[in-house]
């Protein structure tokens, strides 16, 4: 694709994924999950856990758009497009359990965005190797954060579990797809820097 296309592309991607309207390839895992009676307080926790990992698919959107601006390797490239096109998914299942709970996503999704899409592009910069190292630590360390809400989202809320187990799955399959195609082993305190980073985004996506 010539680079102006895929700035094009890529536009309206980031427009797509920030203004919460992205199309869904696959039908959502909630669907075949009748709805609980949740008290008031379980549901406004769901919806906040929910807006917290729809936040994580923003930025998922914005590392996969880094990746495919900075790859070099067409084979890593057309790799990662299935997953990416799986990050759509979730964009697009989170979004809509959020609104199911009566709840809104983060009011800071363009700066989430533009955040995620400069590492994406950082770490693509150096090369393919650390930029499928960049994703498939981020992509490690969602699914055990989507593991932790598996523990701390309420136990009747099953239509709510069920998108985020598919999402977690999603997440290991992502990861080894990345490590599949050659990632590096990122430094400790590289790793260490980015959970700091994902802990700052969910505490404050968790809010607003
Ligand atoms: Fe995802
Ligand atoms: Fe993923």
């Amino acid at each position: 694709m010539h680079p102006i296309d895929q700035l094009i592309v890529g536009f309206d991607r980031a427009l797509r994924a920030v203004a919460g309207a992205p199309r869904a390839a696959r039908p959502s895992p909630a669907e075949r999950v009748p709805e609980a009676g949740l008290a008031p307080a379980e549901r406004e926790h769901s919806a906040a856990l929910m807006r917290v990992n729809h936040v994580g698919e923003v930025c998922a959107q914005a590392l996969y758009q880094g990746q495919a601006i900075t790859a070099r390797d067409a084979s890593a490239r057309a790799g990662l497009e299935r997953a990416a096109r799986e990050e759509e998914d979730h964009l697009a299942w989170s979004a809509a359990r959020i609104r199911e709970l009566g709840g809104r996503p983060s009011l800071l999704n363009p700066l989430w965005y533009a955040g995620s899409l400069a590492m994406g592009v950082a770490a693509g910069a150096l090369g393919d190797r650390w930029n499928l190292a960049f994703l498939a630590e981020t992509e490690r360390q969602v699914e055990a954060h989507l593991a932790g809400h598996l523990e701390a989202l309420p136990a009747s809320d099953a239509r709510t579990r069920a998108v985020v187990d598919a999402m977690r799955s999603d997440e290991a399959k992502h990861r080894d797809t990345a490590i599949a195609l050659g990632a590096a082993e990122l430094p400790q305190p590289v790793k260490a820097a980015m959970r700091l980073a994902s802990r700052v985004m969910t505490t404050v996506a968790y809010r607003v």
